[in-house]
């Protein structure tokens, strides 16, 4: 009888095991499809991306004349890319040479784009160590016109990125940039055909982050690095300021781009990969979801929050050789 019993027992024992290993493993490969559809995901062909450039420069940048125009056709094609571990940790022979003021411009051609990179930015200063020159490095290859804003938080309230977006969006739409592209300081491009200018639509440019292995987590997602139209920033009244803490904000901002018919693109994933830095992970905004819903509801959002009625107690802007800081105390 005894013997019998436990006979039976392991029967059972195997059966639960088996039933377990086999709800894994399918869930296993729904995953494995469901993530699949994303690393593909839907974006411009290779060869339609020069023709639908936003050629566009500063009205204030002086050109001379004398210099005949870039050309970038070169570096969409080019097929160097960096392994996420192949990213530099050290700069120590790095050379500042023609920076002044965050901004960057070509001296052998007369390029054909002007683009502001707004950062924001609090107390990561080991990211933004990497993250100045290896940007500087990489987009001094590209034949574009560019400065960097830094806007930083200079208080010890909640981070508000939508707040800070807004304000560095102002201050370079202030100087006459055509173009905007809202940069995470921990996000890295390995790819040097991505080019880093506006098209006419915009353009969600970190498709392809190695922390989500290289796949894109959902498709409305413009978080990470999104370039921009000064133009369509203002019309859909830039970010919202009423996300504090971590997330929510950008996924608002897709909102807000189709609430108002704007459609965003992608390049294919060889010219879209990006390496996150480490960091540890911020303090969740838990009312970003009631932020969000709340925001959705009203369709006078838009016009009531935004670059519009941005609030802030001060606001300086100082040139550094890097990077032009704008401090913002909220
Ligand atoms: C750089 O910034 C300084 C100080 O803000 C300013 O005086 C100078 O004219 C700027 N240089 C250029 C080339 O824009």
């Amino acid at each position: 009888m005894m013997a019998k019993r436990s006979w039976k027992t392991r029967i059972l024992k195997l059966r639960v095991i088996n039933c377990i290993f086999v709800v894994l493993a399918v869930k296993a490969v729904i995953k494995f499809f469901s993530t699949y559809g994303y690393y593909n995901y839907p974006h411009l062909p290779a060869e339609v991306i020069e023709t639908q450039l936003y050629k566009q420069i500063s009205p204030i940048f002086i050109t001379p004349k004398s210099k005949p125009d870039c050309k970038y056709d070169g570096i969409l094609k080019k097929e160097l890319s960096i392994l996420n571990w192949e990213v530099p940790k050290t700069f120590d022979d790095f050379s500042a040479a023609g920076l002044v003021n965050g901004s960057y411009i070509p001296d052998h051609c007369t390029p054909i784009f002007s683009v502001a990179i707004i950062v924001a930015y609090r107390n990561r200063q080991r990211q933004l160590d990497i993250f100045l020159p290896y940007m500087h490095n990489f987009l001094r290859k590209q034949n574009i016109h560019y400065r960097i804003y830094l806007v930083e938080q200079q208080d010890e309230k909640i981070f508000n990125k939508g707040i800070l977006y807004n304000v560095g969006a102002k201050v370079a739409i202030r100087d006459k940039f055509p173009c905007l592209i809202l940069h995470d300081v921990d996000l890295l491009p390995l790819d040097e055909s991505n080019l880093y200018v506006c098209a006419n639509e915009p353009r969600h440019m970190s498709a392809s982050i190695d922390k989500f292995r290289f796949v894109l987590p959902y498709d409305y997602l413009v978080g990470g690095v999104l370039a921009l139209k000064s133009e369509h920033y203002i019309q859909v009244n830039g970010l919202s300021n009423r996300f504090e803490g971590w997330g929510g904000e950008d996924d608002d901002f897709s909102w807000r781009l189709s609430s108002q018919k704007i459609n965003v693109i992608r390049y294919p994933r060889e010219m879209s990969r990006y390496t996150m830095l480490r960091h540890p992970q911020e303090r969740k905004n838990t009312r970003r979801r009631t932020v969000m819903k709340e925001n959705q509801r009203d369709p006078a959002t838009i016009v009531k929050d935004g670059l519009t009625s941005t609030r802030y107690t001060s606001m300086h802007v100082n040139n550094h050789r890097l990077f032009t800081h704008v401090g913002v105390v909220v």
